[in-house]
């Protein structure tokens, strides 16, 4: 049989893993699909470089559109990025009946609800198994390995350039921006690295994650998204001192409510697994009623690794390449009539603990006012550490660690506390997961 033939658009970090992989591995790979997989065509705007990275092995062209128009072409991998050129060429690619291969979170969190109807009227295959957390292949466990569950919740370090930056600053106590520029240099790190600071690029991933869990459409505008940026060193510190890591974690739990979908830095014991996951490593915890706790851990970004999710992808297409559209696997693991329209809840509606961090006048009543507090908007106290002041000072930290509670209750409490005249400032909020 002859191979199939793939087009690549963009041939940068994840295009020239994919190309590299799949020239060494080929043999093993055919002999897996079936079928041979050729790159027979590469678009990139450098032409001179995709040549080098390519060897002269297949055409290279500077115009996408040239590869879509290919009649020989059976599957696209759109490696570009973002949500312009990008959501043009795949819904074209598409359009001419191509199936399509991607890692391009952002443009499946925000267009997936247009991107996989097109796909699905039709017939043709979106994959994006590089989409979330790079080479761990966490897609394909939730929509197939977990199939028979009900999943509770998912947990995730889904972010490789924030986890590195903050194990770097802890470990080698560096400063933000020195480990920023390393995960930029290493590849990890976006484009535009404030999606990854500020907790977008976690936010488009779990938004998918969120869908292929629980059967909702794709809605990235209702994920809750908190990056890294205004973590302070003390918080970590503390957070240690009461057996906790902070990490940014991509939520999305099941609730009798409605979903929870959030990413932001959040506590997290520092005797689980995943609390130990450092560096650029990704790692989704899922939680399934008949399974329990499973536990996904690997590379979520580079070259390579990525190439690794999106070969799985072109092996899956070529073995399914000529099933009938109704006996494949559907995009979002549910059958596309049969998507749910639970809602997604508002942040002041979520349920989970606290850790709240507050400078305080050291003198009588005023752990008592905060407490009061507290207990007045149903909010219970696990633990507490009190830092004493130093010599000579009059203020001290305190820091508690909350029962789990609504966040519309410690929004309230917080705006009393902080209008205590013993209290100085704002307080700190960190969420915290147990994950048990
Ligand atoms: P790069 O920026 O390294 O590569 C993108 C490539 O596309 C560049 O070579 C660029 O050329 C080329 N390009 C830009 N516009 C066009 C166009 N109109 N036609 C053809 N080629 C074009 O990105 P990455 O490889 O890092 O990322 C690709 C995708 O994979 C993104 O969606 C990203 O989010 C995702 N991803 C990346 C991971 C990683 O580790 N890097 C991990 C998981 C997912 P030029 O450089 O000349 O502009
Ligand atoms: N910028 C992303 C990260 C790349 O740091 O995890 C992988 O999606």
């Amino acid at each position: 049989m002859k191979p199939i033939k793939v087009g690549l658009l963009g041939i940068g970090t994840v295009g020239s893993g994919t190309f590299n992989v799949l020239k060494r591995n080929q043999e093993e790979i055919k002999r897996r699909a079936g079928r041979g997989i050729e790159i027979a065509m590469v678009a990139d705007l450098n032409v001179e470089r995709a040549r080098e990275l390519t060897g002269g092995e297949c055409d290279v062209v500077n115009d996408a559109n040239l590869i879509i128009n290919n009649p020989d072409i059976e599957i696209v991998i759109e490696l570009i990025g973002g949500y312009g050129i990008a959501k043009d060429l795949v819904l074209k690619a598409i359009a001419a009946g191509k199936h399509v291969v991607t890692a391009n979170k952002a443009l499946l969190a925000t267009h997936g609800t247009e991107i996989f109807k097109a796909a699905q009227d039709k017939g043709v295959m979106v994959a994006f198994e590089a989409a979330v957390a790079g080479g761990i292949p966490i897609i394909k466990a939730l929509r197939e390995g977990l199939t028979a569950n009900q999943i509770q919740w998912v947990a995730g370090i889904i972010n490789g350039t924030t986890n590195f930056i903050l194990s770097e600053m802890r470990d080698k106590g560096l400063d933000f921006g020195t480990v920023l520029k390393e995960a930029q240099r290493l590849g990890y790190a976006e484009a535009d690295p404030t999606f990854d600071i500020e907790g977008v690029d976690a936010a488009h991933k779990a938004t998918i994650l969120a869908s292929i869990a629980f059967g909702v459409p794709v809605q990235f505008d209702k994920a809750h998204v908190e990056g890294i940026t205004k973590l302070q060193a003390v918080d970590i510190k503390y957070a240690e001192q009461l057996g906790y890591r902070i990490k940014l974690l991509g939520i999305t739990k099941r609730t009798p409510k409605g979903i929870e979908l959030r990413v932001h830095p959040t506590l997290i014991p520092a005797k689980r697994l995943i609390a130990n996951v450092e560096g650029a490593m990704n790692a989704v915890l899922v939680q399934g009623d008949a399974v329990g706790a499973t536990l996904y851990y690997g590379k979520g970004a580079g070259s390579e690794p990525t190439a690794s999710a999106v070969i799985a992808d072109l092996v899956d297409i070529t073995r399914l390449a000529t099933a009938d559209p109704g006996h494949r696997v559907p995009h979002l693991a549910f059958q596309p009539d049969a998507m749910s329209d639970t809602p997604i809840l508002p942040m002041a509606e979520i349920t989970t603990s606290y850790y709240l961090r507050m400078n305080v006048s050291d003198q009588p009543g005023v752990l008592a006012d905060v407490t009061r507090i507290l207990a007045e908007h149903s909010i219970s106290i696990d633990a507490m550490l009190q830092k004493e002041p130093g010599e000579g000072e009059t203020r001290a930290d305190i820091i508690m660690l909350t029962h789990q509670t609504q966040e519309k209750n410690v929004q309230a409490a917080i705006a009393k506390i902080e209008g205590l005249p013993t209290v100085m400032g704002s307080i700190t909020k960190i969420r915290l997961e147990e994950l048990s």
